[in-house]
Formats: C-alpha cells, structure tokens, sequence
C-alpha cells in the first residue's frame, strides 16, 4: 500500500478494548475506518467523535460477525459509504474459560461463532472485495502456544484462525494482498480481567520478561505495522505481540 490516505479499513469489535485502540491507531494513520460493533453502539459512536474530533475520519456499523448475511451487508454499506475496502481487521472475539470436561454447548458453539466463524465470514468477504495492495488482519492469541488449562476451546478457535492466515495468504496469490495474524499475550481489557482476582492479574502480569499487561496500543502498534506501508513483505505470518510470554 503506497500510503494510507484515502484508504479504508474495517475494524471488527472495534466498539472497546483493542478493537478501539486499533481504529483510533489507523485512522491516525490516515484510515477511513469502519468501526464495527456487536451491541454497544454508543461506545461505538463516541469512539467515532473522538476520532473526528482529532481530525480523522470513521463511522459505526453494527453487525454481529458470526452472521453470514450481516457481514455481506457490512462489506456492501462500506463500499456504497466509501467506495471500497483495503484493510480488514478481524478483532471481534469472546474467550470464556473452563475445563474442557466442564465447558457445555453453548460454551463451545458460542466461541466458535463469533471467533472461528465470524473471522471465516469476514476472511470471505474480503477475499471477494479487497482491492489491490490490500491487507487481512486476524487476531489470534498467545494461548496458541501457552495452552493453558481452561482456555481448550477458545485456544482452539485461534488456532484455526492461524490456519485460515496460512491458506488464505497462498490463496490470494497474484492479488497483491497479505494475509497475517497478531498474536497478543495478556492485554488489559475486559475480555481479560474480567472476573479474575487481582492476584491471579497480577501474577499473569509478572509471567511476560518485560514484566506488564499488554495494553491495547501496544497491538494496535503491531496491526498498524502490517497495515501499512512498512509491512508490505510480511505476508502469511503470526506476529506474537505479548512482552516475550511465549
Ligand atoms: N485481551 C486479551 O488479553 C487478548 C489476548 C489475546 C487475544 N485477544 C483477542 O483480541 C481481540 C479483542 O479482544 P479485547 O480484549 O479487546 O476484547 P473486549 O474488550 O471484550 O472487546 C470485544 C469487542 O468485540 C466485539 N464483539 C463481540 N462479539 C461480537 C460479534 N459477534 N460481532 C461483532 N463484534 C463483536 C465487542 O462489541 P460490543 O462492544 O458491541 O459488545 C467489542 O467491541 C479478540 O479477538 C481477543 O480474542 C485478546
């Protein structure tokens, strides 16, 4: 990608957490971007103020990834908006933690919906759409590697999502499109400290050489790296952006 003005980036589940921090980090790049959310449309619209506030240029789209039809539609008001898409990020995810023995359908088929599914209708959307020189985004994690106990399914579902990157990057050959996944280690949001004593935070924070929670710009760091022009040569990789965990 040449450079980022007048291109345009669709971030999934970017209403909070790093999802936020990457729309706000790409539109500072230059980005239009697309600030897609589940059911928190206000988070969603007063992330779009700021970013205008400060001179960038967003708008908010619901549309719940782990549906199909939600997502061609999510792709079709984006091009009728903005003429077309360049970048994809697929952020939106859910991890919820148990045993494997204990974890009940709606537990597994929840987590593979929205992470393994909603990636999968996104990865096909742009596919279809991406113009040339565009980029596709996954959000894996560093439980693939860690495999911890209690994280079995949610583990799985970005395993398959770093698959997904692999095949997808040699699929689109000729296209002139990468295809790669950041892999972060613990990040303070809520999708990670919810729920967990402050000792079992603070003693995961410790785990990392570097001795901290990730924070949501550090991956928006990373993301906004392959998104732009310095990444142009990574293509079918997983960055693991996680303080040296793993
Ligand atoms: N935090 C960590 O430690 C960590 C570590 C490794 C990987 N990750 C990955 O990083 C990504 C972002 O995580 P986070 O920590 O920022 O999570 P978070 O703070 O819980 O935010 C999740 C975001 O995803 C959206 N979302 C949830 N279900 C959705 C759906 N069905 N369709 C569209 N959007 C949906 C939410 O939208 P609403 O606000 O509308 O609900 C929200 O914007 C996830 O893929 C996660 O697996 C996180």
């Amino acid at each position: 990608m040449a450079n980022s003005e007048n291109n345009v980036a669709i971030v999934t589940g970017a209403s909070r957490g790093i999802g936020a921090a990457i729309a706000e980090r790409l539109a500072a790049d230059g980005f239009t971007v697309v600030v897609n959310y589940a059911g928190n449309a206000k988070a969603a619209e007063e992330l779009v103020d700021r970013i205008e506030a400060a001179g960038g240029k967003a708008l908010a789209a619901q549309a719940d990834v782990s549906d199909a039809a939600a997502v061609t539609r999510l792709f079709d008001r984006t091009e009728a908006a903005l003429g077309g898409v360049d970048v994809l990020v697929n952020n939106a995810g859910i991890m919820k933690l148990t045993t494997i023995a204990e974890g009940d359908e709606a537990f597994v088929d929840n987590q593979i919906a929205i992470n393994l599914k909603g990636s999968i209708n996104t990865m096909r959307e742009a596919a279809r759409r991406l113009r040339t020189g565009g980029r596709i985004i996954n959000l894996s994690s560093s439980v693939v590697g860690l495999y911890q106990p209690t994280y079995g399914v949610y583990a799985a579902t970005k395993a398959g999502i770093e698959a997904m990157t692999h095949v997808l990057s040699k699929e689109l050959r000729g296209r002139n499109i990468t295809v790669n996944a950041v892999a972060p280690g613990p990040t303070a949001t809520s999708l990670f400290l919810d729920g967990k004593p402050q000792a079992v935070v603070d003693n995961m924070a410790k785990l990392a050489p570097l001795e901290r929670l990730g924070q949501p710009g550090d991956i928006a760091n990373a993301i906004a790296f392959l998104a732009g022009p310095d990444g142009a040569w990574i293509n079918g990789q997983v960055l693991r952006a996680n303080g040296g965990i793993i």
